[in-house]
This record gives structure tokens, C-alpha cells and sequence, in this order.
């Protein structure tokens, strides 16, 4: 028998959130081309439509913080399909920015309901179907909220990445008796559009940043890693070569969260 490769996704069904720019955009580009059929979720119909433009690609413009709506795209994907083996959950906001006591908490519970409630609301009508399938859930966290806190003034966002992996860790237990493999990428800084849902909230970085914005990464010094450095780690993790890999935390990042 031949061991399974990680380039290989024919046969497998793969839904990603955010995959409308970034990490989200990278990753289903990624699945595609390995022979996964996709289905791809964003607030954005219009990035979904730019970048896959084949009708076999099924795009659906949503807030991962509906409920709902995520239980409808889920079933939507499994009818057409047929399966589902990989969930990818890219889709976040980096949120309020600024001292925590210039934030309003309506602002930390929207970043929680994308972030966080978000996560949730793909997770648990996939189950099934992912149970089926000995399939994988592929969270997204991320250095902060994990070993570096020196990027002060994003709390909100730390903490909501710090529950993500949190959550990562503690479901690779609750489901690998079901055959549910759970692992957690958590990239450093990368060129994406993260910036646009940042808001600003005054005087930031607060405190005294330790790092980051003045530090850099021991591998690429100034420059920050590549969406496609992380597509690839979720790949590996989505893949049938890692079958043996959960509740594990890859850290995309150049080595900034050690330096
Ligand atoms: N870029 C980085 O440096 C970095 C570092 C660590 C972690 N991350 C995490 O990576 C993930 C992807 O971010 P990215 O850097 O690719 O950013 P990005 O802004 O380029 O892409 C995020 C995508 O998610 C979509 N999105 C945002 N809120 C949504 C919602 N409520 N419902 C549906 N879609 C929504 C956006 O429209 C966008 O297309 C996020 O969870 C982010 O926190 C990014």
C-alpha cells in the first residue's frame, strides 16, 4: 500500500472559512490544486467570486458569527458533495486595539462572536460528518494568546486566540474517540489583510512593547512569513499524513515568538 502523501486531497471534501484573502485564500487555493473539492465561507462574495470563479467551488457569503447560517453552509456543502473530512477555520478579526480601558465591551463581544462563538458554530454540525470520515478541524491561533503577550494593547484579540487554542487543545481529547483529529496553526506575523479589521482605539502599542512592532524574527529578520507558509501547515495538519497529529500547536512564525 502506498503512504499517503500530503499532496494528495482527491477523493476529500474540505470547508474553509475566511478563504476570501490571507491564510483562508491560501489554504483552499492550496486544498484545490491537491484535488480536494472546496467549499468556501466570507463575509466577502465578491473575494470568494474573484478567486474561485469555478462553479464546482461552492462560495458562500456569511458572518461566521450567525449560527444558523452555519449550520445551513455546512449541510448546503455536505448535500452537494457528498462528504466532508476537513474543516479549516480561518475567518477572524484582530478587533479593538488600544489600553483596555479605552475598549468597550460590545466591541470585545463582537471579536469573541467572530473569533470564538464563530469556531463553534462550523464545528458542531460538522461533527458528523467529519466523524464519518475520520476527518480533521484546523483552527487558527496564534503567537499571541499563546507565548509572546509583548504585542500589548491587543488583549481582546489575545485572549480570543488564547481560547481558540484552549479549545483546540481540549476537543483533540473530547474527540479523538470519535476519529476527529483537532490541531491548532499558530502563525507569527503575515502578509495579509488583517489590518482592515483593526480598529484603533488611541495610543497604541500601550505599555512598553518588549518586541513587537521593534522586534523582528530570528529566520526573516523585518519580514513577515507568506499566507502560503500557513496553507502548508494546514495542509500537512488536514492531510492524511498526519493522522497521528492532534491536539497540536504549529507555529508558523519565523521563530519571533522565541527571540
Ligand atoms: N496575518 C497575521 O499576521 C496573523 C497572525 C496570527 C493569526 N492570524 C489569524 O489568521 C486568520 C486569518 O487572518 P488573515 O491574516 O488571513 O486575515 P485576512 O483579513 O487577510 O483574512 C480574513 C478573512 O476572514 C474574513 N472574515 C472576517 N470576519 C468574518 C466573519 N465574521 N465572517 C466571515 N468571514 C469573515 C474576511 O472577510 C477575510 O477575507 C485569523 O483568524 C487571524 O486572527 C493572522
Amino acid at each position: 500500500m502506498n503512504a499517503p502523501t500530503i499532496s494528495d486531497f482527491t477523493g476529500k471534501a474540505a470547508l474553509i472559512t475566511g478563504a476570501g484573502s490571507g491564510i483562508g485564500l491560501a489554504t483552499a487555493q492550496l486544498l484545490l490544486s491537491r484535488g480536494a473539492t472546496i467549499g468556501v465561507i466570507d463575509m466577502s462574495m465578491d473575494r470568494l467570486q474573484k478567486a474561485f470563479p469555478e462553479d464546482s467551488v461552492l462560495k458562500l457569503s456569511t458572518d461566521v458569527s450567525d449560527t444558523e447560517d452555519a449550520a445551513r453552509a455546512v449541510s448546503e456543502f455536505v448535500v452537494q458533495v457528498g462528504r466532508l473530512d476537513s474543516l479549516v477555520l480561518s475567518a477572524g478579526i484582530n478587533g479593538p486595539m488600544g489600553k483596555v480601558d479605552m475598549i468597550h465591551p460590545d466591541e470585545i463581544r463582537r471579536l469573541f462572536e467572530v473569533n470564538l462563538i464563530g469556531v463553534y458554530n462550523y464545528i458542531i454540525p460538522a461533527l458528523p460528518h467529519l466523524e464519518a470520515n475520520y476527518g480533521s478541524i484546523t483552527l487558527v491561533g496564534s503567537i499571541n494568546g499563546s507565548r509572546q503577550f509583548s504585542w500589548t494593547g491587543s488583549s481582546p484579540y489575545v485572549a480570543s486566540k488564547g481560547a481558540v487554542m484552549a479549545l483546540g487543545r481540549s476537543l483533540a481529547v473530547e474527540l479523538g474517540p470519535r476519529g476527529v483529529r483537532v490541531n491548532t496553526v499558530c502563525p507569527g506575523s503575515i502578509k495579509t489583510n488583517i489590518l482592515e479589521s483593526t480598529t484603533w482605539r488611541g495610543g497604541w502599542p500601550v505599555g512598553r512593547p518588549r518586541h513587537y512592532p521593534e522586534g523582528d524574527s530570528p529566520l526573516t529578520g523585518k519580514v513577515p512569513g507568506e499566507a502560503q507558509d500557513v496553507a502548508e501547515a494546514i495542509a500537512f495538519l488536514a492531510s492524511d499524513a498526519a493522522k497521528h497529529v492532534t491536539g497540536t500547536e504549529l507555529f508558523i512564525d519565523g521563530g519571533q515568538s522565541l527571540a
